[in-house]
């Protein structure tokens, strides 16, 4: 019997077709909504008879009792149905109906070929981390970098082809005065130890000698004229710039288990900006306003009077330029059907302009209109409340904080299991350590501030990367006990459906994995899919303090360790997705 990965949706089917042979009137008008239900009614809900009867003068319950007669009696086979309330029609899931999901969902493989439908032969492109070249990633490239990372997954997991697109802030005035420094006060051998580093005090020595009015800082503006004409030296160093940047960054990708596909830059679309001037001058979209390009939406309460500036009255590009050229180029090169960006709130005004700029400019030139998502998230403040600073109150660098995380990690490793060779040791801290980092990120809303709070993050209680990695080494040290392969075929088939209260309980949390998944990749938030894990392992838990596994009874057992395997499997898939690396013994 085929088996759907989204229960809820064969529910949604099998009400519709009801609506039609129960003879309703305007039986396309219905719309089951289907959703979670409380468990203690069952497994799905359907509410949408109520605001049906409702628009209809009819009674709602009587509704419902008409669909579920004329319900497909297949469905009987699976679901207990019964009418509550006003009208609601809940349905929980026959004990050999639960075997059947978590049977059929068996693997990574046919997890992914589920849920792999949402979009499926789509391309999204996401743009994420985007740090600026020549200087140090901080907390909010942390923040965009381990969200953006984790929506890829769950997009690709949603069955998309994803380009994962490094946007970085490679051109600008700043070059200037970079160039400037770096051509009087470079130091070799530091720009080789630490290039950003070194970069970054070049940077400041060339800002600090070409102040507003001075002769100084016209050398400068000239370095940067230089350097946009195409002036071999210059462009050589920037190069420089670009790839010892680029370097750097990879290193703290690497150990976030990021792989970029293109590193598009800014510079990227320098020869593609003249394009959108013309196409939104054409269309009308773009006044020229004191000497200035600009964009006015009249629709809008704030940007009617409030441009979007997208060509400097000087003739040159700017943020929004640029990031015309590349919808556009991203629409019609990688023929995108949706394109994420992730940077923090505060660009939110910047973004907004931008999309409706692009709806309108796409519609009159008849290109199509790939969806366009900013995906926004708050400031990280430390536990004061203020922005996250080094004691001395400078920015705190990645590189320190990730050392920091897998030090800490390794103090509470060794002090749980100091018998372990210490190179073990290390390489559960570094899991353990970036993983917290990851998922304190991960496990809340997106919107929100988030507080960074190391005795959190590594607490091994509550909702945190070391609470479900400690679960997952969990249950393999029951497999390894039981002297079994977690989703052994031979032990699993003697499994019988779940019975016990524990058993059936978890099994109903199992069977909801691809509502989180959903849920998650469809609002773009990965905290949903932290929260279904993080409960999953509470049920887990309950589970196992409540019916023992390794029991002589040999179905109890093989039901048991299923359920044990099944669990293994959806935790270790969802902290995939999300970017963590799981280990087998903690
Ligand atoms: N470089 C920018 C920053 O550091 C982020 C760029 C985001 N992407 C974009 N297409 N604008 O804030």
């Amino acid at each position: 019997m085929h088996v759907s990965f989204n229960l809820g949706d064969d529910l949604d089917a099998a009400v519709r077709s009801a609506a039609g042979l129960a003879g309703l009137a305007d039986p396309a008008a219905l719309i089951p909504e289907i959703r979670t239900a409380d468990p203690r009614h069952g497994d799905f809900q359907a509410n949408g008879v109520l605001g049906y009867a409702k628009a209809r003068r009819l009674n709602p319950r009587a509704v419902a009792e008409q669909l579920v007669a004329a319900l497909d009696p297949a469905l009987a086979a699976q679901y207990e149905v019964g009418v509550a309330g006003p009208g609601f029609i809940n349905f929980r899931l026959r004990p050999a109906a639960l075997l059947g999901w978590l049977r059929a969902f068996d693997s990574a493989e046919h997890l992914r070929a589920g849920a792999a439908t949402a979009h499926a032969g789509q391309t999204w492109v996401v743009d994420y981390s985007s740090p600026n070249t020549a200087k140090q990633m901080h907390v909010g490239h942390l923040r965009s970098a381990v969200i953006g990372e984790a929506i890829c997954r769950l997009l690709e997991f949603m069955g998309a082809r994803v380009v994962r697109d490094n946007h970085l802030g490679d051109w600008g005035t700043q070059f200037g005065k970079l160039i400037y420094g770096y051509k009087r006060w470079l130091n070799p051998a530091a720009l080789q130890a630490d290039p950003i580093e070194e970069l970054e005090r070049l940077y400041k020595l060339g800002h600090e000698a070409t102040p507003d009015g001075s002769p100084e800082l016209d050398e400068a503006r000239q370095e940067l004229v230089k350097l946009q004409n195409g002036d071999p030296e210059n462009v050589a160093l920037w190069q420089t710039f670009s790839s010892v940047s680029q370097a750097a960054f990879q290193q703290i990708y690497d150990r976030l288990g990021i792989r970029f596909d293109h590193h598009l830059g800014e510079s990227f679309y320098n020869d593609k900006v003249d394009r959108v001037y013309r196409e939104l001058e054409e269309t009308g979209l773009a006044q020229v306003s004191e000497g200035a390009l600009v964009v006015f939406h009249p629709e809008h309460p704030r940007f009617k009077s409030q441009p979007f500036l997208i060509r400097k009255a000087d003739g040159a590009s700017n943020y929004a330029s640029t990031d015309l050229a590349t919808a556009l180029y991203r629409a019609q090169h990688f023929k995108a059907d949706g394109i994420v960006v992730v940077t923090d709130f505060r660009q939110a005004d910047h973004f907004e302009q931008l999309f409706l700029t692009v709806r309108k400019w796409f519609a009159a030139k008849g290109y199509p209109v790939p969806e366009l998502h900013h995906v926004t998230f708050g400031a990280v403040t430390g536990e004061d409340g203020k922005a996250l600073k080094t004691r001395s109150g400078d920015v705190i660098r990645l590189k320190a904080l990730l050392d920091e995380a897998e030090e800490r990690a390794f103090a509470i490793v060794s002090e749980k299991n100091p018998d372990l060779p210490e190179a073990e040791r290390r390489a559960i801290a570094r899991a353990v350590g970036v993983g917290a980092v990851q998922y304190a990120d991960l496990s809340q809303n997106r919107s929100s501030n988030y507080v960074f709070s190391w005795d959190k993050m590594l607490a091994l209680d509550g909702n945190t990367a070391p609470y479900l990695l400690y679960a997952v080494a969990r249950i393999h040290s029951i497999f390894r006990r039981g002297g079994v392969a977690p989703g052994d075929p031979g032990s699993e088939a003697e499994a019988t459906p779940p019975e016990t209260a524990a058993e059936l309980s978890l099994a109903r949390k199992l069977v909801k994995f691809p509502d989180a998944i959903r849920l998650a990749g469809e609002t773009l938030r990965p905290h949903y899919l932290g929260l279904y894990l993080f409960e999953l392992a509470g049920e887990y838990s309950a589970f196992n303090n409540a019916d023992k596994v390794l029991v002589d009874d040999p179905p109890v057992r093989a039901r048991r360790l299923l359920l044990c395997a099944r669990t293994l499997l959806l935790l270790e898939t969802g902290l995939g997705l999300l970017g963590l690396r799981t280990l087998k013994r903690m």
